[in-house]
């Protein structure tokens, strides 16, 4: 079963047509390359495909329970906190797990009577599982060792992510998606803030990664390694071509 279907898209902005009746599907696992000139609607595809910008007709269909991590050409959005602690609170569930179990903690000051003391408590208990199991599934040294994959040092981790420049603010926004490991990691133009060893590491990495990437990236050579499919924006609609880039 397919991860997306987008079924008959169209999408005008300001008058202009960017697409009119397109189609396509994600498989899992597929590696696509999304390629088209400068302004023919790259970006605004990806941010259909997380809702963040809707098409005047047609429909985008998610199959249930897929994660789809998505990042963007412009990391602006504020992310708050330290470098190691935005990216263990970017794993889905974790933040909130955390806010229950402080607003419970707060609770059992208070006197309580038994009863209600003992159901409080069990909820707490059946938290600090729930926290461990994430613990376990998403370990604090993966975070880092995708950290430093990406360039960043052990002095780092502790910094607020606010310090950081835009190039290594969208380094930790693409950090936090490999560790989240979603089913379709949607990537636009993520080589362009990154150095060579960086652009090597990322590639081994998505290498081992099992889940499904549509990529944009301006650089073939990396293109050429990381897809099997491309599809491409043309003035007659959108195509899609098996194999690689140069295929
Ligand atoms: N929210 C919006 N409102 C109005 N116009 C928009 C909006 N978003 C995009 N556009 C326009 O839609 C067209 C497609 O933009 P988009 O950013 O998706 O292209 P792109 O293929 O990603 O381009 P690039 O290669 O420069 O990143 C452009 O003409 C852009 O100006
Ligand atoms: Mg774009």
């Amino acid at each position: 079963m397919s991860l997306i279907t987008a079924i008959n898209i169209s999408v005008r902005f300001a008058g202009k047509e960017i697409f009119s009746n397109v189609g396509f599907q994600v498989d899992p696992g597929e590696r696509i390359g999304l390629v088209g000139p400068n302004g023919s609607g790259k970006t605004s595809l990806l941010r259909m495909l997380v809702n963040e910008v809707s098409p005047d007709s047609g429909e985008i269909r998610v199959a249930s329970g897929v994660c789809v991590g998505y990042l963007s050409q412009n990391v602006h959005e504020l992310i708050s906190g330290t470098l190691l602690k935005f990216l263990l609170d970017s794993v889905p569930g974790r933040l909130k797990i955390r806010d229950e179990i402080q607003k419970i903690e707060k609770i059992l000051k208070n006197n309580l009577n038994e009863q209600e003391q003992k159901r409080q408590a069990l909820r707490l208990a059946e938290l600090h599982h729930d926290m461990a199991r994430l613990d376990i599934d998403y370990p604090a040294h993966k975070a880092e060792k995708i950290l430093e994959g990406l360039g960043f040092k052990s002095d780092d981790m502790g910094r607020p992510v606010s310090e950081l420049s835009g190039g290594w603010r969208m380094r930790a926004a693409l950090a936090s998606i490999l560790y989240q490991s979603p089913d379709l990691i949607l990537l636009d133009e993520p080589t362009n803030h990154l150095d060579i060893p960086s652009v090597r590491w990322l590639e081994k990495k998505k290498k081992k990664y099992n889940g499904a990437m549509i990529l944009v990236c301006h650089d073939r050579e990396f293109l050429n390694h990381q897809v099997g499919r491309v599809i491409s924006i043309e003035p007659e609609g959108i195509r899609s071509y098996a194999g690689n880039y140069d295929a």
